[in-house]
């Protein structure tokens, strides 16, 4: 496999466009506007610049990783002569639903069409093609060149072949594959969330205070990031629709979202890309 077309340039996008060019694939990047390519680009260059500083990449490999990328706003003409679709698009199942039916529509018959959703059904978004078991979970970790996982997720239909080949492909990215079935949250965000959450119950019950619960979790757990951080990192509008889709999934009040997040969210503190959660970032 060699050449493969990544949908969405945003944090996730771009950042499993840059892993796969960065080892060697012809990568498509598609969005929906060239405002929206030319970010996402300029982020992957960043990105690669710290690669450099740090001495994991040379200056050829830097840009030896951006000739790999070429840029779509055309859908149909991105995903032409691929032999993979990574979809990475806004969380959004509607969105979703809508890219694979064009997808089934406008790929070849083999093309593999895999999804980064972190939460919604493989086995749903598979359903709106005539290809289910062509139709895979391919959910990486921000920041996704840097962390190992990456979680690969059957749907009901997803054929042998296509689970084996994913996860040899992970592989050639020099991450770690971890195959998992097609339940509400996978693995990582079914125990990640409700972690998180019981961290944001512990602030509201008035437990102890946002820095206090980190540090609990940071010094006492080794975790890199305290579970409010870490929130505020993923967005946590997206920690709310990740939570509402475990509770309706399993009907268990055990997974409700706590009230605090519901409000943070309707006030618009989403996190870092809004400049409040937990925390400020200015
Ligand atoms: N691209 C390339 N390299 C990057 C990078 C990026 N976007 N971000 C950080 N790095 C590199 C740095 O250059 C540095 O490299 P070295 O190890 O070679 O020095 C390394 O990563 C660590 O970065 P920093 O020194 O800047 O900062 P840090 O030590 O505080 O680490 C972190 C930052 C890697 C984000 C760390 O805090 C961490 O691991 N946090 C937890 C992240 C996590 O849990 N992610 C999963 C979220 S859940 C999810 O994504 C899925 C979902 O469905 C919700």
């Amino acid at each position: 496999m060699k050449n493969v077309a990544v949908i969405g340039s945003g944090t996730m996008g771009n950042g499993i466009a840059h892993t796969f060019a960065q080892f060697g694939f012809k990568v498509s990047l598609i969005d929906v506007s060239q405002d929206a390519l030319n970010k996402g680009l300029t982020t992957i260059a960043k990105n690669l610049d710290r690669q450099v500083a740090k001495g994991s990449l040379t200056e050829s490999d830097k840009e030896s990783t951006l000739t790999n990328i070429t840029t779509y706003t055309d859908l149909k003409e991105g995903v032409a002569n691929v032999e993979l679709v990574v979809e990475a698009a806004t969380e959004n199942i509607d969105l979703k639903l809508k890219i694979f039916k064009d997808l089934d529509a406008c790929t070849s018959p083999n093309t593999i069409l895999a999804t980064n959703t972190s939460s919604i059904s493989i086995t749903k978004i598979a359903s709106v093609t005539t290809k289910a078991d062509k139709v895979i979970g391919m959910h990486f970790m921000n920041p996704v060149p840097v962390m190992k996982l990456v979680e690969v997720i059957r749907g009901y239909a997803t054929s042998d072949e296509v689970a084996a080949i994913t996860m040899e492909l992970s592989k050639k990215l020099n991450k770690v594959p971890t195959e998992v079935n097609d339940y509400p949250g996978f693995i990582a965000n079914r125990i990640l969330m409700p972690m998180i959450n019981e961290a944001i119950y512990s602030l509201y019950e008035g437990v102890a205070g946002v820095e206090e619960i980190d540090t609990v979790m940071k010094l006492g757990m080794a975790h890199p990031m305290g579970p409010l951080q870490l929130a505020d990192f993923i967005g946590l509008d997206v920690c709310l629709s990740i939570l509402n889709v475990l509770y309706d999934g399993f009907g268990n009040p055990k997974y409700a979202p706590c009230p605090l997040l519901v409000n943070m969210v309707t006030a618009g503190y989403k996190g870092v890309k809004s400049g409040e959660g937990f925390y400020k970032y200015t």
